[in-house]
């Protein structure tokens, strides 16, 4: 699998299906990878670290990384390159701006709780589509939050990104139910039975027993909540609605989510 680092390289990949990633591949990853190839276009994978989405707090040091595995898995998939860029290809000018959509200030989820997240994953997501000049790009549902900020960047920025479609491909599970993610490999035998809690309180009736249910685990829960589909605000009668999950366990920070069928 070619692994192209310079901007100059990607020029033949104009109109390619998009996966942007921080790499630590897995099935969840690779899923979305098949889901790009399904359009009939070449497959660009993007592995970058992206230091402006994590707090100095955060995880960005011991963030696992594996590129020449992440390629090899990347290839088998369907992928057609992986580009790799460095911090200085991604960002030239120092203190860069963007404009954040309402889903990334206003429902006080994700944003309450890692402030400053949503700008930096902004930031990485239009330099790629910038460089990477897709037509569609996917992004995983179980980063709910995060696909419909990027949704809104897009729509709002429809001069600029007027060709681009953004698809949303389902959360992908373990057999045990805990949905993938590259932090899981940081669980203990032990907190990883604890984390199966989190997709047994997504199915609990209301947001009273999903708490209760994490509690009972001893997972420290920052949110466990039901919101509107569409916009992560309070439900709306006769509106889809979505559960969504973040909790710790010890200092592993997990999230998870998922539709939810009754929309009474
Ligand atoms: O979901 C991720 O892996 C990252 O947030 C993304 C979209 C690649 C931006 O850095």
């Amino acid at each position: 699998m070619e692994i192209v680092s310079e901007i100059v390289h990607l020029a033949p990949y104009a109109g390619c299906a998009f996966v942007p990633t921080m790499g630590a591949l897995h099935d969840g990853h690779l899923s979305l990878i098949r889901e790009a190839k399904k359009l009939d276009v070449p497959v660009v994978v993007s592995i970058f670290v992206n230091p402006e989405q994590f707090a100095p707090n955060e995880d960005f040091s011991t963030y696992p990384r594996s590129l020449e595995q992440d390629a090899a898995f990347a290839e088998v998939a369907g992928a057609t390159v992986v580009f790799a860029p460095s911090v200085e290809t991604m960002y030239p000018k120092t203190n860069p701006t963007i404009s954040l959509p309402p889903a990334a200030t206003e429902p006080k989820l994700e944003d309450a709780f890692r402030p400053g997240h949503f700008r930096g994953v902004c930031l990485a997501v239009a330099r790629l589509f910038d460089l990477v000049k897709p037509t569609a790009a996917i992004f995983g549902e179980k980063d709910y939050q995060q696909f419909l900020v990027i949704k809104q960047m897009v729509e709002q920025q429809n001069a600029r990104w007027d060709n681009l479609h953004i698809i949303g491909a389902p959360n992908i599970r373990d057999d045990d139910g805990l949905a993938m993610s590259s932090r899981n490999v940081f669980l203990s035998a032990d907190q990883r039975t604890q984390a199966l809690a989190i997709h047994l309180a997504l199915k609990e009736p209301n947001e009273q027993k999903m708490a209760e249910k994490l509690d009972q685990h001893g997972l420290d829960v920052e949110y466990a909540v039901i919101r509107d589909e569409a916009t992560l605000l309070e439900p709306r009668k006769n509106e889809p609605k979505r559960a969504l999950i973040a909790v710790k366990v010890g200092d592993v920070r997990l999230i998870d989510n998922c539709s939810l069928e009754n929309s009474s």
